[in-house]
């Protein structure tokens, strides 16, 4: 992929950014899980792997190669409301700036409590942001999370930017006839958290989050999002 790609792809998108909160599921609150041993960034352990090949989140940059979203400003409740914005339930901080978001930590080695409150959060040092090879994981609980969907313009929710070539990791794709097998598809994935039917090419786009991807948003006007 060419830089000038990724560029127009970032550009394009630009200017529907600032309406991208308006989808964003509330976090009821806010469970701290455990400290954990740091796996993020290691893709044979995907599962806060969630935001590789992001390069945009909302209003956010993000290291779209590690998945990281940096900031001097991160605490507990800015990288849950970072996470939420693709409805991640788990979300980890580490090295007292950096926060990481997936959907399972199916993968994530034992946790055992300790040796998270050596890093603080750069934004609220009474916070722990993780610690040497540790990540402080925490889960968002929404206020809707009942296996229904609601249909949405696919212009309100937080959309994201992604490198061509990591387009896969977002979402994947799959032929339908009607919008109703699009939305079958999903709710039998675990791993589908909103979808999108395109009328014109019958196809229905299945993403790993419910933040949408520009050309996604291009070509379908309603997404599905899991409650
Ligand atoms: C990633 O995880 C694998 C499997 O546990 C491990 O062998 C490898 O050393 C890890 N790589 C890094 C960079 O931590
Ligand atoms: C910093 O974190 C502590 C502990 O979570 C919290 O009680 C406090 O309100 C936070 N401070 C600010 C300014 O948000
Ligand atoms: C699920 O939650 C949504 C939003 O609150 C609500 O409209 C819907 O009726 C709920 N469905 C069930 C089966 O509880």
């Amino acid at each position: 992929m060419s830089p000038s790609a990724f560029i127009s792809l970032t550009s394009a998108v630009g200017l529907l950014t600032a309406a991208s909160v308006f989808g964003q599921p509330i976090v009821q609150f806010i469970n701290h899980v455990d400290c954990c041993l740091d796996t993020s960034g290691n893709s044979s352990h995907g599962d806060l792997n969630g935001l590789t090949g992001v390069a945009i989140l909302g209003a956010y940059d993000v290291d779209f190669v590690r998945g990281v979203l940096d900031r001097d400003d991160m605490t507990v409740e800015f990288c849950s409301g970072a996470c939420a914005m693709g409805r991640f339930r788990y979300f980890g901080l580490r090295d007292g700036s950096e926060c990481v978001c997936g959907s399972t930590v199916q993968r994530i080695p034992p946790c055992n409590g300790g040796g998270c409150d050596v890093k603080k959060c750069a934004g609220n040092n009474s916070q722990s942001c993780g610690g040497t090879k540790k990540i402080s994981l925490h889960e968002n609980i929404y206020t809707t999370a009942n296996g229904s969907y609601k249909s949405m313009a696919s212009t309100k929710i937080a959309l994201i930017t992604v490198p061509e070539m990591l387009v896969r990791r977002v979402y994947w794709s799959q032929e339908a006839t009607v919008a109703f097998e699009c939305l079958a598809a999903c709710h039998r994935s675990p791993d589908c958290l909103a979808c999108a039917f395109v009328q014109s090419s019958r196809m229905c786009r299945l993403m790993r989050f419910a933040a949408v991807p520009s050309e996604v948003a291009s070509e379908a006007q309603w997404v599905w999002v899991k409650l």
